[in-house]
């Protein structure tokens, strides 16, 4: 019984060497350590034999199946290695090549642009409030100070929802009415606020105008709060966003929630007011509406006209953040071209 176990593991470990591939290996691995090997049928008829022998061949049996389990270890391992650099200068891994680059998310241009005015806007004491963009008639316009059938309603051509009375919001300016009443707690306490978010209107879509786009809507309500303080904000912002000697102008204008109203321009920063393509050679470009908060809207918004007064602007800030980079269409900005977007 000694003898053919140590024929077994002599053969066992002879058989080992001249295998050089897993399939062979396995079937060496069945024919010596399988469950009806040899070794397996001596160990497992221990039993059988006499009170003196098992012991001796139980020990014997048990190093041998022990040597052809550490051979077959050493093997496996040798295989697997040898495997790999047959791979390798094969060609199959070729670990000189360079790594996939990761790719990297971005912020979107608009976001960019929106942060650059929060945060000039933050430092100048203003926080921001959200309003719904899905609003009501009375307070996209009514309570704007344009009552139906109103000739200035055809400034902004509306989308309309299936509820009546209930529309898209065409502009920011409604949030001003709920900042007032919310935050104001209905003229109790002066305000100073930017409403950022989309906005909806049915218009042809051109380089300029889409149908749904960004605006920064910003309202102070306070006591003395004169034209100056408007133009003196709004000048500032300009000079953050645009360098500190870029000039601004304010032209009167028309907006029935403000009186008086006003649009401001900047100064043309690709042309230094020279005169140039991006300022249809004028040397200003216009970013953005205000004026003083008219009465009507004050009192609407739960505020003594005589005690209070503020002034609110309104602005694209796609717009701004075309003219910072000179990008010539706002059609850009949702159609999701990575080409486009990569470049900020
Ligand atoms: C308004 O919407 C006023 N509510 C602004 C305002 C607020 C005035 C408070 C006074 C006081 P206007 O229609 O001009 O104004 O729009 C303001 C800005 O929104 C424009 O200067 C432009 O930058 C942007 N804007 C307007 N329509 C579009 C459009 N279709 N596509 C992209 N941007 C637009």
């Amino acid at each position: 019984m000694l003898e053919q176990l140590n024929s077994i593991e002599q053969e066992g470990l002879a058989a080992l060497e001249a295998v050089n591939d897993s399939a062979a290996l396995e079937a060496w691995r069945v024919k010596y350590l399988g469950r009806s090997a040899p070794l397996a049928n001596i160990l497992g008829d221990l039993g059988k034999l006499s009170k003196e022998e098992r012991p001796l061949v139980g020990k014997r049996g048990n190093e041998v199946k022990r040597a052809l389990e550490a051979a077959l270890e050493a093997k496996t391992e040798a295989l697997r290695q040898a495997e790999m650099e047959q791979a390798m200068t094969a060609g199959a891994v070729d670990v000189t090549l360079p790594g996939r680059p990761v790719v990297r998310g971005r912020l979107h241009p608009a976001t960019i642009g929106l942060r650059l005015l929060y945060n000039v806007f933050a430092e100048m004491g203003f926080q921001i409030f959200r309003s719904r963009e899905v609003e009501s008639d009375e307070f996209n316009f009514e309570l704007l100070n344009i009552p139906a059938h109103h000739p200035a309603r055809d400034m902004w051509d509306t989308f309309h929802t299936s509820t009546p009375g209930v529309i898209l919001r065409t502009h920011t300016s409604p949030g001003q009415i709920r900042a007032m009443r919310e935050l104001g707690e209905n003229g109790a306490k002066p305000i100073r606020v930017i409403l950022p978010g989309m906005c909806y209107r049915y218009e042809q879509i051109t380089a300029r105008s889409e149908i749904q786009f960004l605006q920064i809507e910003g309202l102070a309500v306070g006591k003395g709060i004169r034209m100056t303080d408007l133009k003196g904000t709004l000048t500032e912002m300009a000079r953050r966003m645009y360098g500190a000697s870029v000039r601004t102008r304010f032209r009167a204008d028309h907006f029935p929630f403000t009186e008086p109203s006003a649009e401001m321009d900047v100064e043309c920063f690709v042309c230094g007011g020279k005169g140039c393509g991006v300022c249809k050679q004028s040397g200003w470009l216009e970013i953005l509406g205000c004026g003083m908060v008219h009465p009507t809207v004050l009192k609407n918004g739960g505020y003594d006209p005589s005690v209070y007064s503020g002034f609110a602007f309104g602005m694209g800030p796609q717009r701004v953040v075309m003219l910072m980079h000179g990008i010539t269409d706002i059609r850009y900005f949702l159609q999701n071209d990575v080409r486009f977007l990569e470049q900020f």
